[in-house]
C-alpha cells in the first residue's frame, strides 16, 4: 500500500510555502543572517513542535518565518518544497504564500515573490512539476490591511492564479473580507478560503455565498451540518483536507476518528495534503499514509482522492489531462 501511495501522481492543493521551513533549514537561514534564535539546536526546535491548538501552532510559525529574509532565502526554502515534492511523485502543486507575514518585519513583496517564483520556474524546467501560486491574507489582520496587500500584489497578478484566507479562524469569520474577496474576483483571480478547521459549518457558508470560493481548504467542520454536506456535494465543491494537521492541532482527536472516509463516501470531493509538513510531520505520503492506514482507504479511494484533486486543481484542461 506504501508502494502504491507513493507512485499515485498526486496534486497537491493546500501547502502554505511556510509551512515547508524544516528546522534545518531555519538554522541555515538563521546563520547567514546573522539571526539568533529561541531555541539551542535543531532538536529543540522539534520538540517546541506541541501544539493544542491552531493559535498555538501559529505563534511558532510566524515567528520560525523570521529567518526568512533575502529573495535567496524564499527560493531555497521553495526550491526545498519542490524537491521533496517531487520526490514523492507530486505532479502539481498550488502553493500558498503569506506576504503579509513579511511585510510587517519590512520584508518588500517582490523579494518574496521573486524569490518563490524563480524557484518554480526552475522546478518546472529541471523536474517537470507544475505550479501556481496563491496569496492568502492573514484574517486576524483588518480588510483594509488585506486590500493594501491585493494592491501591492497587481504588478505580479500574471504570478499568481488566486487568493485565499488563512490564520486564526474563530472570530474572523469569511463576512470580514467581503470586499476585499469582490475585489480579487473582478481582478480576475480564482478564490479559495481556509474554513471550517476549528471555525463553525457557517464560515463554509460564507464562503461560498460571500467571498464566492471555488474550493474550501480543510472543511472539515461541514459534516456538523447535513445541508452543508448536501450542497458541497450537489455542487461539487472541492475540500483541500489535510489529515496530519488535523490530528497534531487536534481537530480530530486520533486519526481513527477523522471524517474525511465518511466525506468521501457522502460524495464530496475530498482531498488529501499536507499544509505545514514541516510542522505536522509529513509531506503527501506520509499524509496519505497516515489516512490510509488509520481508515482503510482502498485502491479504489486512494485513486478517486488523487483524481479529485487534479480536478480542483488550477491547470488548463489540455495539462490535466497531460496529468491525470
Ligand atoms: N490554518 C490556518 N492558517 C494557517 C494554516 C492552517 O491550517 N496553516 C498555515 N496558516
Ligand atoms: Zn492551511
Amino acid at each position: 500500500m506504501e508502494a502504491f501511495i507513493h507512485g499515485l501522481p498526486k496534486a497537491e492543493l493546500h501547502l502554505h510555502i511556510e509551512g515547508t521551513l524544516e528546522p534545518e533549514l531555519m538554522f541555515d537561514l538563521a546563520k547567514r543572517n546573522g539571526i539568533k534564535l529561541a531555541y539551542p539546536s535543531v532538536e529543540a526546535v522539534r520538540q517546541a513542535y506541541q501544539f493544542s491548538n491552531l493559535q498555538d501552532f501559529l505563534d511558532i510559525y510566524y515567528a520560525g518565518a523570521a529567518v526568512l529574509q533575502t529573495e535567496q532565502d524564499f527560493y531555497d526554502l521553495t526550491w526545498a518544497y519542490l524537491q521533496k515534492a517531487h520526490s514523492q511523485t507530486v505532479r502539481h502543486t498550488e502553493i500558498f504564500f503569506d506576504p503579509q507575514t513579511h511585510t510587517a518585519r519590512g520584508i518588500p513583496f517582490s523579494t518574496v515573490i521573486n524569490g518563490i517564483h524563480r524557484a518554480l520556474q526552475d522546478a518546472h524546467q529541471q523536474m517537470g512539476i507544475t505550479s501556481q501560486l496563491i496569496l492568502c491574507f492573514l484574517r486576524h489582520l483588518s480588510a483594509e490591511e488585506a486590500m493594501r496587500t491585493l494592491e501591492e500584489a497587481l504588478p505580479y497578478n500574471a504570478w499568481i492564479a488566486g487568493v485565499g484566507l488563512d490564520s486564526s479562524e474563530k472570530g474572523h469569520p469569511p463576512s470580514k473580507f467581503v470586499d476585499v474577496f469582490q475585489r480579487a474576483r473582478q481582478e480576475g483571480w480564482r478564490i479559495v478560503a481556509h474554513a471550517g478547521e476549528e471555525g463553525p459549518a457557517q464560515y463554509v457558508w460564507e464562503a461560498l455565498d460571500l467571498l464566492g470560493v471555488q474550493r474550501i481548504d480543510h472543511g472539515v467542520r461541514s459534516t456538523d451540518d447535513p445541508r452543508l454536506i448536501d450542497r458541497l456535494v450537489r455542487e461539487g465543491v472541492a475540500l483541500t483536507v489535510c489529515p496530519l494537521s488535523n490530528i497534531k492541532l487536534r481537530v480530530f482527536d486520533r486519526m481513527e476518528h477523522h471524517n474525511l472516509k465518511t466525506m468521501l463516501e457522502q460524495g464530496v470531493r475530498v482531498t488529501i495534503n499536507s499544509d505545514d509538513p514541516a510542522y505536522f510531520g509529513g509531506y503527501m505520503d506520509e499524509n496519505f499514509t497516515a489516512a490510509q492506514q488509520a481508515l482503510g482507504l482502498n485502491k479504489d479511494q486512494l485513486g478517486q482522492i488523487s483524481r479529485n484533486a487534479f480536478e480542483a486543481s488550477f491547470v488548463s484542461e489540455a495539462r490535466r489531462k497531460e496529468l491525470m
